[in-house]
């Protein structure tokens, strides 16, 4: 049996939605409380069973690249001060995991960014999980119950979320083939952003995929679709075509953090969660709401 051990982090993207901040700072470094958004999503492959994480970035992003590796003169400065928990903070990413960086030149899209990974994941299916959906699963990491389904069904595994039918067209949108079944469906297409009208079902691609191999042989000629853009959704349309697609409805709540009200919420939410932080970020909601 197939088992899932890489993942993909596509980062290149420009933030245009959080501007002015993004313009000198990858959207994937906000920090939700003290920790980049991106160490959330790591932490959560990590979590899963993930081994080997491959991070897409774009050149002008490399302090992405700085916080997941060593930083000596740091390290060396907390040693003398005999900061001991401060060092084992910094340590801990670049001590855990083994990340790879790969580049994407131009900002071609999601289908492009993917397809840059290809090299280093080689001959073996694979987990993705996209930066702006931040998740905190109901069982644990979610992106782990998508990869029991694929040990199941040793298919692609596209992860979704039921979305408010206004909203269909902000992503891409499953057509289920029959009905679900323990969160999960066979699907007959997939759609990236269609209009209202033309939207199969309101079951919206949620940012965590597992694909079989066999992606990278449709992403490598894939033209534009949505946005000018080449699409990954438009890649998984055709994969389905010649094999089986699953969707799973993770099972966890999702922060939309690429928008201004998502990542608030993230912040004030897992705030809320933090034994160290929740009494006293309480006491500052409820005064407010008194005011
Ligand atoms: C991307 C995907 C889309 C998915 C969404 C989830 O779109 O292309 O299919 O539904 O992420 O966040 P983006 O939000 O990057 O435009």
């Amino acid at each position: 049996m197939k088992k899932i051990s890489k993942a993909v982090i596509p980062a290149a993207g420009f933030g245009t939605r959080f501007l002015p901040f993004t313009k000198s700072v990858p959207k994937e470094m906000l920090p939700i409380i003290d920790t980049p958004a991106i160490e959330y999503n790591i932490r959560e492959a990590i979590n899963s069973g993930i081994t080997d994480i491959v991070i897409v970035i774009s050149p002008d992003k490399e302090c992405i690249k700085t916080h997941f590796l060593h930083n000596e003169i740091f390290e060396q400065f907390l040693i003398k001060k005999g900061k001991t928990h401060e060092l084992d903070i910094i340590t801990e990413m670049p001590n855990t995991i083994n990340v790879k960086f790969v580049y994407q030149k131009e900002q071609l899209g999601l289908g492009h960014a993917v397809l840059c990974a290809k090299e280093f994941i080689g001959d073996d299916d694979f987990a993705l999980l996209l930066g702006d959906d931040v998740y905190v699963g109901n069982n644990g990491p979610v992106l782990k119950d998508l990869i029991g389904e694929y040990n199941q069904y040793q298919a692609s595994i596209i992860g979704t979320l039921k979305v408010p039918q206004e909203e269909v067209s902000r992503y891409g949108i499953c057509e289920p083939l029959g009905e679900e079944v323990n969160r999960v469906v066979k699907l007959k297409g997939v759609i990236e952003k269609p209009s209202i009208m033309g939207a199969p079902s309101n079951l919206a691609i949620g940012g965590r995929y597992i694909l079989t191999n066999s992606i990278f042989k449709y992403l490598e000629n894939q033209i534009e679709g949505s946005g000018g853009e080449i699409q990954l959704t438009d890649s998984i349309s055709r994969l389905l075509e010649d094999e089986e697609v699953y969707s799973y409805l993770i099972d966890g709540k999702r922060y939309d953090i690429g928008s201004k009200i998502g990542y608030l919420e993230a912040i004030i939410e897992i705030a809320l969660k933090r034994d160290d932080l929740k009494d006293d970020v309480s006491k500052i909601i409820n005064k407010i709401m008194q005011a």
